[in-house]
């Protein structure tokens, strides 16, 4: 599809379509913290916390994450460890350990000062197209339109658009068709519009379409494939895995260990993990490998899930085990079970912990 040729009449037309969206929002907006500041860091931490999560959990997370680390400055100064803490349950958290680098980058290449043009913003650790125009629009005004899921599905359908969203076709038609569209002088506004009337009005599923201030001109509606709408190509690969976790004292104390690879919780806690390329059983003898043991004297399966991820599907185990070893393991941490709170864990252990 080719963006319309932009004579007076299209222009006038898209200015139209803007002001009605703008209205809308206006009338409809939800009050939330992060739209009442024009602080870049406040709105890049809610832009992060936003794309793992729906607003209403989000807000509490960005409240907590703020108040403890209130500047950026603070943040770059925290150690990785206080930071996942903050995150942990929200998962991705690679995005928490790029918002930490991006904090240091602040304080090294900015010093200490948010940038403020699109291209240092989109230059920092994980900060996409996306959370850079956020950034540069919420915080500077500057025009950059802001295109995530919400207004993806927005302009697909009002334009009746079939190219795939996640195509490098569809991402620059979607890019130039949102910045035509957007409101020069008021990015700011424009943006927060688009994205609202998406989670409000434009739902993925069942839109209220008979009450949309849009529907005389949305040419989905009009051809009747507002629920075809947006096309994505490719949905990615789902990977299962199968992950067998140990609770284990030894003298008395819990075991964890901090996850290195790069890999789903890099840099959190978690019980010993044997993870085995199927459903089959573990073997007795990678178990006192991993423990440097030499006997298992009881091993109990307590609990097993399956867990979601984007991108994977996890099949855990939960053992309590009790084994003979005669010296403490190197990688291994030992602490107090009443401690392991300090630590950030990813989620599904923490469920085990509740339910156990
Ligand atoms: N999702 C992403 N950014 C958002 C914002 N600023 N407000 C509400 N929802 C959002």
């Amino acid at each position: 599809m080719l963006i319309p040729k932009k004579t007076i009449f299209v222009a006038l037309f898209y200015q139209a379509m803007t002001q009605t969206i703008i209205n809308w929002y206006l009338q409809h907006k939800r009050d939330l913290p992060w739209r009442e500041t024009q602080d870049p860091y406040h709105i890049w931490i809610s832009e992060i916390i936003l794309q793992q999560t729906r607003v209403a959990q989000g807000l509490d997370y960005y409240l907590r994450f703020i108040s403890k680390f209130p500047t950026v400055g603070d943040l770059a100064c925290a150690d990785e460890d206080e930071v996942l803490r903050m995150w942990q349950g929200l998962g991705y958290y690679s995005r928490a350990r790029n918002i930490h680098t991006a904090a240091r980058e602040i304080q090294t290449h900015f010093n200490g000062n948010f940038p403020s043009s699109y291209n240092e913003i989109r230059s920092l650790k994980g900060i996409g197209p996306y959370t850079a125009a956020a950034i540069a629009s919420f915080a500077f005004k500057l025009p950059h339109a802001a295109i995530d899921g919400n207004v993806y599905r927005v302009l697909s359908r009002l334009f009746d658009i079939d190219t795939p969203i996640d195509s490098t076709e569809g991402k620059k038609l979607f890019e130039a068709l949102a910045n035509e569209l957007l409101d020069q002088k008021r990015p700011d506004l424009f943006n927060q519009a688009m994205m609202e009337f998406g989670a409000i009005q434009c739902t993925p599923q069942s839109p209220d379409c008979n009450n949309c201030p849009l529907n005389i001109s949305c040419l989905a509606l009009a051809n009747g494939r507002v629920n075809e709408l947006p096309v994505k190509k490719g949905k990615t690969k789902i990977k299962s895995r199968y992950l067998h976790f140990f609770e284990v004292e030894y003298n008395g104390k819990l075991i964890l260990e901090q996850r290195k690879n790069d890999d789903i919780w890099k840099g959190l806690f978690q019980l010993p993990l044997i993870e085995t390329h199927n459903e089959s059983p573990i073997e007795k003898n990678a178990i006192l490998k991993l423990f440097k043991a030499s006997e298992i004297t009881h091993i109990t399966l307590m609990r097993e899930y399956k867990h979601i991820l984007s991108h994977q599907h996890l099949y855990c185990k939960f053992y309590k085990l009790e084994i003979q070893a005669k010296q403490p393991v190197e990688h291994f941490i030992y602490i107090e079970r009443p401690d392991i709170e300090k630590y950030a864990i990813p989620r599904i252990i923490e469920k085990y912990f509740e339910e156990t």
